[in-house]
């Protein structure tokens, strides 16, 4: 028989372990901790990814069409080299009526054609040839024939077609830039 003064030595105290109750607060307040933190990073983020994001007006993919000549001003067969002039934009500005380019078009019958001028090896002007009936670049000799095709030279590729429409008797292209250098066209703007 126990009395009072008898008893089982007195147990030591356990530290109180968490209650589920506890960690679940825990738990809780670490998701809204990470929440906020998302939500903080996101408040920067994505003004930044904004910024850096491609105008959708001119930007790559987006047709911008820019009237280049008159078709009563171009002699059937001949290539003739247009200069493109519009307007330049970047995230902040747009700067007005800037040399963006030039191109060649050609008019055979009812279809107008147009190239880019620019070299598809490292950007230089392509020219002409003297006989008309093929063009080259001055900086590495690479040759293309009347219809683009590379035909030699370093030129990865052939010169880049642009898609052209008559509208009013004036010629007009959707103009676009590609990256040099590699065998695939690739739009840059
Ligand atoms: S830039 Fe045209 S051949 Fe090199």
């Amino acid at each position: 028989m126990q009395n009072d003064l008898g008893g089982e030595p007195p147990r030591a105290e356990r530290p109180e372990e968490p209650s589920r109750v506890d960690g679940g607060r825990r738990g809780a307040l670490k998701v809204l901790v990470a929440l906020g933190g998302a939500a903080y990073a996101g408040a920067i983020v994505l003004p930044a990814a904004t910024m850096l994001a491609p105008s959708s007006e001119g930007g790559v993919g987006a047709a911008r069409w820019m009237r280049v000549c008159r078709l009563a001003e171009l002699s059937e067969g001949e290539p003739r080299r247009v200069v493109v002039v519009g307007d330049e934009r970047d995230a902040y500005t747009v700067t007005k009526d800037q040399l963006l380019g030039s191109i060649w078009v050609t008019k055979k019958g009812e279809s107008v054609t147009a190239l880019s001028a620019v070299c598809p090896h490292l950007g230089c002007s392509i020219d002409l040839n003297g006989d008309k009936q093929s063009f080259s670049c001055p900086c590495h000799t690479s040759k293309f024939s009347l219809a683009g095709a590379a035909e030699a030279g370093p030129s990865p590729r052939g010169m880049d077609p642009l898609v052209v429409r008559v509208v009013d008797g004036h010629v007009e292209v959707d103009f676009k830039l590609f990256r040099q250098g590699i065998a695939e066209r690739k739009e840059v703007g």
